[in-house]
């Protein structure tokens, strides 16, 4: 292998570079992390510094970094065979082999997969069925969306109407899509939070009404995360997604399970609604169903949803050229074979109850608010003040997360995810294979950086920088 021309990848980086919502002028006067190289569940950058993967990427490499020659093997199997064929008109073994196992994997009757290239392809596809479905069902007025708040779906157009952070969707208003955004279920900032009964009873009242405010008639389809990602990994309370679902069937509402992030093993389980019991309409993946090897994504439909269009009464008005590329079907395949072969989901299982009391042990360090999530999809909330729950805001939120923690947590080998979406959070998402010696040296890694940031905070550091800038 040639060495590393560092200095001109930095500069090359700098001069031809667009990085996705990224603040390039945080990179004026430092360099630009780049990886060169990874290893089970680690990557290492141009001077061969060792990182812990600790978000799996983009919660994409579930499998780590160590079956890139197996997965690899299968891709270049393929196209040594086939190249390409698209999935307009016509078919190619790989799709027909991995909707066919997808069908078997995904719950309930959801047996039929369109393909796509990501995530936010995948959700303006499903909403493009719903929109066909309903009309075909006599009902065209159906067109708005229910969403819930601080929620990411995607960025295309249609996706980012789903989306609720009104930052990333100001510059592109208005939205393409009417969405109606109802609360999420951060039990940790809701006035019922602490009573998991009457918590989930007001979000489902919250629901039913603001269906009945927009009229049911006009609502195509409720989009949401098994477990939510944005804000912080925010789990539903007992009996959320069953209400959901009965609230739904009573309008008329189809419902989405965006599982980009939660499917394919995240929470212990190949699909969150199979983990909290609800049966969606239609099921929407990327990221994991490659484990990050390749680039697919794609909506698993229900039976009844793909009928009028199996039947040829409907012609779905839909395409993408890469949906369902051979190469990545056929990665895919391989991905779902290792999980299977490794006892993937198996191993989430058993690690859930270990990181939570792991992460439950941090509550010691003064800022930390909560602890929250699931299966390897864990979030820390951080307040200045634990008994009244005061959060860092704007500047203050800024200066903790990206002056403070994040240079500590990769100076100390660790890439995790700080974000102030919602309220402030570091967010930790390890591959579905990493083991609990990596998740305590997390952890460790953890613990240190924010009993530092809390001194500094106890010192009144971030509200002096704040106030000078
Ligand atoms: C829940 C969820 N939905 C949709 C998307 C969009 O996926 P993509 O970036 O592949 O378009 C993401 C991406 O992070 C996501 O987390």
């Amino acid at each position: 292998m040639l060495p590393l021309d560092t200095a001109g990848l930095q500069r090359d980086a700098r001069e031809h570079l667009l990085f996705h919502f990224t603040d390039q002028s945080v990179y004026a006067d430092r360099e630009i992390p780049i990886y060169t190289r990874g290893e089970g569940c680690h990557l290492y950058d141009t001077r061969g510094r060792r990182y812990i993967d600790g978000l799996s990427g983009l919660f994409c490499t579930n499998l780590g970094h160590s079956y890139g020659a197996e997965v690899g093997a299968a891709a270049a199997a393929q196209l040594g065979e086939l190249v390409f064929t698209p999935n307009w008109y016509v078919a190619h073994p790989a799709a027909i082999a991995l909707a066919t196992r997808l069908a078997e994997l995904a719950p309930g009757d959801l047996n039929r997969t369109f393909f796509t290239s990501g995530g936010s392809d995948a959700n303006e596809a499903a909403y493009k069925l719903a929109r066909q479905w309903h009309a075909h069902n006599g009902e065209p007025g159906r067109h708005k969306v229910i969403s819930r708040r601080v929620a990411y779906h995607g960025t295309s157009l249609g996706a980012l109407s789903f989306t609720g952070l009104g930052g990333m969707r100001a510059p592109f208003a208005p939205a393409a899509v009417p969405t109606h955004f109802v609360s999420n279920t951060n039990a940790y900032r809701h006035p019922l939070g602490d009573d998991e009964d009457a918590f989930c009873a007001a979000l489902l009242t919250e629901l039913e009404e603001a269906i009945l405010f927009e009229l049911p008639e006009t609502v195509a389809m409720m989009i949401a995360e098994p477990v939510q990602n944005s804000g912080g990994c925010f789990t539903p309370p007992r009996g959320y997604w069953p209400g959901v679902r009965e609230i739904c069937d009573r309008y008329g509402i189809l419902l989405v399970s965006d599982e980009v992030i939660c499917g394919f093993g995240r929470l212990g389980a190949w699909f969150g609604a199979t983990r909290y019991g609800f049966q969606p309409d239609m099921i929407t993946f990327a990221k994991g169903v490659t484990a990050g090897h390749a680039a697919l994504g794609g909506v698993i439909v229900s039976d009844r949803i793909a009928a009028p269009f199996a039947a040829g009464e409907l012609t779905f008005m839909h395409g993408l050229t890469f949906g369902a590329h051979p190469a990545g079907c056929a990665v895919a395949l391989k991905v779902i074979e290792i999980i299977e072969r490794e006892d993937v989901l198996g191993n989430v299982r058993r690690n859930e109850p270990l990181m939570r009391d792991m992460l439950e042990s941090l509550r010691e360090v003064p800022i930390v608010g909560d602890v929250r999530g699931a299966g390897h999809f864990w979030a820390i909330e951080l307040v200045k003040d634990q008994a009244t729950r005061e959060t860092f805001d704007g500047a203050e939120a800024d200066w903790l997360l990206r002056q403070v923690l994040s240079e500590e947590l990769a100076d100390a080998g660790l890439l995790c995810r700080l974000d102030d979406r919602g309220d402030p959070v570091l967010q930790l998402s390890p591959p579905l294979v990493a083991d609990m010696e990596l998740f305590a040296e997390t952890v460790d890694i953890v613990r240190v950086a924010l009993r530092n940031a809390a001194k500094l905070v106890a010192a009144g550091a971030g509200a002096v920088l704040t106030t000078a800038a």
